[in-house]
């Protein structure tokens, strides 16, 4: 890790669900029907829909993000025994349109006004990710959305990373990636991307290959590590 700025950048790539999107927002909003299995609920199935994105991959049974995401919902109720049609489409609908943390349209204004590159990279069908980005007002604020659909595999394979360079027509060494995934950080640190964990929830490290140059506790600190 370092607390030099990160210089040379051109383009800054973000992952999005837990990084620019509060994947936890669903459940907190259907804490009324929830109560104390609003926590549970919503750490149970991330870590599903995330299992199933890697077990998909190895399988080579590709489904879209919405189906594994709805997937890991169904598993994450009934693991509770919550099992409740009108429950598990309102948390779906909320998904949807998860709210951004509140420090990133600002984060993402001062990046562009210095002139870099900016984009997402995530795992996201488009639709999700094209109605993610508008409910927070941030589409004027990227220059691609890139999603694995393209590619029918999941993050970390690397030729989801390759996507970014490919597009942005930036080297991979001139791009900083951003999530608060460490399992992603590893992924895109070992494909070539300088990257900066943001780590929210103050997780240890993973044990992986691939490190963080710089680790933030939300992306207000960004501008300023880049020396903007
Ligand atoms: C994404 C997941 C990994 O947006 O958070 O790609």
């Amino acid at each position: 890790m370092t607390e030099e700025p990160l210089t040379g950048i051109q383009a800054c790539v973000f992952d999005a669900y837990g990084t620019l999107f509060d994947v936890n927002a669903a459940a907190e909003h259907c804490r009324d029907a929830l109560g104390d299995d609003a926590a549970p609920l919503a750490t149970l199935w991330r870590d599903k829909q995330l299992q199933y994105t890697w077990l998909r991959s190895l399988m080579g049974q590709y489904a879209d993000f919405w189906q594994v995401t709805g997937d890991a919902l169904d598993y994450a109720l009934a693991a509770l025994r919550r099992e409740d049609p009108e429950l598990r489409e309102r948390l779906m609908d909320i998904y949807r349109v998860l709210d951004a943390y509140p420090e990133v349209p600002r984060m993402l204004e001062r990046l562009r006004d210095a002139g870099m590159k900016t984009a997402i990279l995530s795992n996201g069908a488009p639709p999700m990710l094209a109605s993610a980005v508008d409910n927070a007002g941030i589409g004027g604020l990227l220059d691609a959305v890139y999603s694995v659909e393209a590619l029918g595999i999941y993050k970390p394979d690397p030729r989801v990373y390759r996507m970014a360079p490919e597009g942005l027509g930036v080297e991979s060494g001139a791009i900083c990636f951003m999530s608060s995934n460490a399992w992603d950080i590893c992924g895109a640190a070992t494909f070539g991307f300088r990257c900066v964990w943001v780590n929210r929830a103050g997780q240890p490290a993973e044990r992986l290959p691939g490190e963080a140059l710089a680790q933030l506790p939300d992306l207000s600190g960004l501008p300023q590590l880049l020396g903007l």
